[in-house]
């Protein structure tokens, strides 16, 4: 196998990634009050040293009181700072280069099984779908403190000496809720211009951290609950969507998608992916994932066909990063089954690795 190309180093803002291979964001009910413990950093420290080149840590909540969903999702601010910190240096020690992925659930936080129950949920317009109305809309004043509490925290992630932070602007979380015409039906300035709340969070971002500070912005086009939802059907749609993030300073794209081979607009006679159009639309280097090294995606009955699969789709993915369609690819599942999966591929064991499976996701270290 040719696979070389997964395993050059790549220059994200101020930092070397080792390899182009990203662990993907994933969140683990572990963290008790919110604070990450020994065993988080040795579960991220487990990845690092398997292989991995850049760490996007599980969603994260933001200093808001509408913020957590739950007392063991961890929070990211100065009362976990200190686990935090055990979390960067372990992963720091191990070869990889990490990041927080920063977040806030908006309408989607359920505030009678939060820390904060009597703090309302928040969203742009009050709607959990575009057909359910559950809240109010958030004020001016609102919209602004939420900004300065995403800048808050990379402020605290550059402290605790994380290598950037990743805003969580996928899956019809808050940001997303704005992003999303089903979700923001503001009239003011906020829904005019649905990228603008994103936008102002990446300047404020930018300002409270450093010039090139590695901010990646996580978006998709589907929403949890509906994998049909889309913010642009076309690619004009997707420029006037891209390009203000773009411009405000985002470092990178985190392109979410189920399935990375996927053409994002067949119609228009392309094979690029989501994560291929996002980066040829601004220039700017983008991450794919979606199905990478599942062994098990269509082919479940045969072992080998699976494997075979595979490594035809790996070796595909490792020719559209030589190509430059995008820089870097996140792994979700498969690396939680195999901690060591950069280093297993790179070895050309792939007859190794394990299958993921959802049974074993409780038991999972
Ligand atoms: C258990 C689990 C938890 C996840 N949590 C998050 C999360 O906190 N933030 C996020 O942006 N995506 C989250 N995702 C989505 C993954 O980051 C990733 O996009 C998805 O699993 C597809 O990649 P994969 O096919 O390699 O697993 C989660 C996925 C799984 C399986």
């Amino acid at each position: 196998m040719m696979l070389l190309p997964l395993f050059q180093p790549f220059q994200l803002g101020s930092i070397q990634l080792p390899n182009r291979i990203v662990m993907a964001p994933m969140t683990r009910q572990r963290s008790p009050d919110g604070v990450p413990g020994e065993d988080v950093a040795d579960y991220y420290a487990r990845r690092a040293a398997g292989g991995v080149g850049l760490i996007i840590t599980e969603g994260t909540t933001i200093d808001d009181p509408a913020g957590s969903p739950a007392a063991a999702i961890p929070v990211f601010d100065r009362s976990s700072a200190t686990g935090w910190a055990l979390v960067r240096e372990r992963a720091h020690a191990a070869g990889a280069r990490i990041v927080p992925q920063l977040w806030h659930l908006g309408i989607q936080r359920q505030a009678d099984r939060s820390p904060q129950p009597d703090e309302p949920s928040i969203s742009p317009s009050g709607l959990l779908r575009p057909d359910k109305m559950v809240g109010a809309p958030m004020t001016e004043a609102r919209i602004l403190s939420v900004i300065e509490a995403f800048a808050r925290g990379a402020r605290l992630a550059l402290e605790l000496g994380f290598d950037g932070v990743e805003l969580h602007g996928a899956h019809g979380y808050l940001i997303d809720q704005f992003f999303w015409e089903g979700t923001n039906a503001r009239d003011d300035a906020w829904g005019a211009d649905r990228t603008r709340f994103g936008a102002e969070i990446v300047r404020a971002v930018r300002a409270a951290t450093a010039p090139h500070f590695p901010i990646i912005l996580r978006w998709s086009q589907w929403k949890s609950g509906d994998y049909e939802a889309k913010i642009a059907h076309t690619p004009q749609a997707l420029e006037r969507f891209l390009v203000p993030l773009a411009d405000a300073g985002v470092t990178a794209f985190h392109c979410s998608t189920r399935r990375f081979w996927e053409a994002e607009f067949p119609q228009s006679g392309s094979a690029l992916n989501l994560a291929g159009w996002t980066k040829a639309i601004t220039g700017v280097p983008s991450i794919t994932v979606g199905s990478v090294g599942l062994l098990h995606a269509d082919v479940m009955e045969a072992r080998e066909q699976a494997v075979d699969v595979d490594i035809e789709r790996l070796q595909m993915l490792s020719d559209a990063i030589e190509r430059g369609d995008f820089d870097l690819v996140a792994i979700g599942r498969a690396l939680l089954a195999n901690p060591a999966w950069p280093a297993l591929v790179r070895e050309g064991r792939i007859d190794k690795l394990k299958a993921y499976s959802v049974e074993a996701l409780e038991s999972l270290l």
